[in-house]
């Protein structure tokens, strides 16, 4: 064990990083227009029920993994005696830089979108489809936002990822509250809150499923690793299950509120929730415009500053992921391992950006065995790395726990710092989800959706 190896200063330190990797673009721009598109408040069930129930238990035990090993997602498996299982890490920082490498650019889409707002430049909202076009511009603004993670990173677990979270998140908070509370002021709000809030079960298929669970992954950043290699940066002081109920609450608590904040500025505009990936970028400069010159920019910069700091303390999270693999891996020093990191990142996303309608290559991508329409090359990677690898990654470690590992190793990591932990309901909560939810579920959906949408067989 390296005796030697960053810690977070203390639970909140820890908890703030691990909420601030979870809460991030997933939350307030994925999530709104994946609830869109999926119908609504039936999208918002589906999702609650997978984040409590399969997200909650594999959350905690990839921290304690992570914990336990102290090593990075790919190297977590060899100390606690299963190198075979290495094979998961590695997809798991595989998984990361595919993420990053398109999360980056929609990062770079906010920091543009918050210079536009500060110039009351409120009409980039019609002219979404041009600007991301733009490849200079774009190009401009993902590399700024790369090198913001890049330099943080580089400044290594405590002063770095820490402090940034620690002074990001409150704020993010804060902004959020002042935001919906102004949404809730406005006329329509009450058909924005019914779109979100009553169900509609007849929007349910496989598809909404499918979706719903790669978002819950997705939005906890579980799957990959990432919750493995911050625990390995955790003391042994600390309760894993309680910090993963916070985990857990504030991810869901902000996507919640991101809904509940943009449904009735989508609604108040007359606009409709099916916008897409541009779902945000398109309404909300509008909404900002009808607040008058002065209001509409100090709303609309704050609210695209929200974003870029949800963006960050996310991106800071995936980018940790190759770099510890290399650190510890590779034993190649931690600037270095940032720099190499962030170029094969960009070079990654550059399909990605010229994807969106620069290029048509990039553009009609594929039309998977079946469907109407190609999709570009970023809703690409985010069916494969996101909807399909994270759920697949959760599957596998929920095996790992139960079938190599065993319960009792997981349960005395997780009695660390928690003496009394077998004795609480949520000991139990989390063995039977293990056993009995997460593998037949995952396993099922991930059969079902790869044969269904890559493969075209009709099983439902
Ligand atoms: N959870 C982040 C978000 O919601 C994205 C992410 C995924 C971060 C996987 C790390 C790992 O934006």
């Amino acid at each position: 064990m390296a005796a030697d190896r960053s810690k977070f200063s203390n639970k909140f330190g820890f908890i703030a990083a691990a909420a601030g990797s979870a809460v991030g673009l997933g939350n307030i721009w994925k999530f709104p227009f994946e609830v869109g598109n999926g119908g609504g408040s039936a999208f918002l069930i589906v999702y609650l029920v997978f984040c409590f129930v399969l997200c909650y238990p594999i959350l905690v035990t990839e921290i304690a993994i992570g914990r336990k090993s102290q090593k990075s997602a790919a190297m977590a498996f060899k100390p606690l005696g299963h190198p075979r299982w290495s094979i998961v890490g590695i997809l798991g920082v595989f998984c990361g830089v595919l993420i990053l490498s398109f999360y980056n650019i929609v990062a770079g889409w906010v920091l543009g979108y918050f210079v536009e707002m500060l110039l009351g430049n409120f009409d980039i909202g019609k002219n979404f489809g041009t600007y991301i076009q733009d490849i200079a511009e774009v190009g401009g603004y993902t590399i700024a936002f790369l090198i913001a993670t890049t330099y943080i990173v580089s400044m290594g677990v405590t002063k770095g990822i820490e402090k940034a979270s620690k002074l990001l998140m409150p704020v993010l908070l804060a902004i959020i509250i002042i935001l919906t509370i102004y949404a809730f002021t406005l006329d329509g709000a009450s058909e924005g809150i019914h779109f979100y809030l009553v169900p509609d079960f007849s929007k349910l298929n496989l598809n909404v499923i499918y979706r719903a669970l790669g978002q819950s992954f997705f939005s906890l950043s579980l799957g990959l690793g990432a919750m493995m290699t911050y625990g390995s940066y955790l003391s042994s002081k600390e309760n894993i299950a309680s910090a993963g109920v916070y985990i857990t609450l504030a991810d869901v608590g902000i996507a919640f509120l991101a809904g509940l904040m943009i449904f009735p500025f989508v609604f108040s505009q007359g606009l409709t929730p099916e916008g897409g990936a541009g779902l945000i970028f398109i309404t909300m400069p509008g909404i900002f415009e009808t607040m008058g010159p002065t209001l509409g920019v100090v709303i609309g910069s704050l609210f695209f500053l929200l974003l870029a700091f949800a963006a960050l303390t996310s991106t800071i999270s995936l980018m940790e992921l190759p770099v510890a693999y290399m650190v510890d891996k590779h034993k190649i020093k931690r600037k270095k391992a940032v720099w190499y990191s962030a170029g094969i990142i960009f070079l990654l996303g550059i399909p990605s950006m010229l994807g969106n309608g620069y290029s048509e290559y990039f553009t009609s991508f594929i039309t998977y065995v079946g469907a109407e329409k190609p999709v570009n090359f970023m809703d690409f990677v985010t069916d494969v790395a996101s909807n399909t690898l994270l759920p697949f990654g959760g599957l596998m470690v929920s095996i790992f726990a139960i079938y190599a590992w065993k319960r009792q190793k997981l349960f005395k990591e997780l009695s660390v710092g928690n003496p009394n932990f077998t004795k609480t309901f949520l000991s139990r909560y989390i063995a039977f989800s293990l056993k009995y939810i997460c593998p037949p579920i995952l396993g099922i959906i991930f059969i079902i959706t790869v044969l269904e949408i890559f493969f075209g067989v009709k099983i439902l």
